[in-house]
């Protein structure tokens, strides 16, 4: 599984560095397989919805320290699921 996060400007004042930080805590938490992939990757041209994610090639927007938590609920538990 590969998350990235945008770090392009907008997102990164919007706190992509503290949705970084969110999703590190929970996979310490959570103690998950190594085969989790975390990259930052460059502006994709939707900035007013930031900060915007990727988890594998799915694009997931507005998202928060927050809301960080849920997503991880979701997505990156659900996926690992169905592995
Ligand atoms: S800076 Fe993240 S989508 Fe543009």
């Amino acid at each position: 599984m590969k998350i990235s996060i945008c770090f392009g400007s907008a997102c990164h004042l919007r706190g992509a560095y503290g949705v970084l930080h969110a999703f590190q805590v929970l996979f310490d938490r959570y103690k998950l397989p190594g085969d989790i992939d975390m990259e930052g990757h460059f502006c994709q041209g939707r900035c007013n919805e930031g900060v915007v994610i990727k988890i594998n090639d799915e694009i997931i927007t507005n998202v928060k320290v927050e809301n960080v938590n849920e997503i991880f609920q979701q997505k990156v538990l659900r996926l690992l699921a169905c592995k």
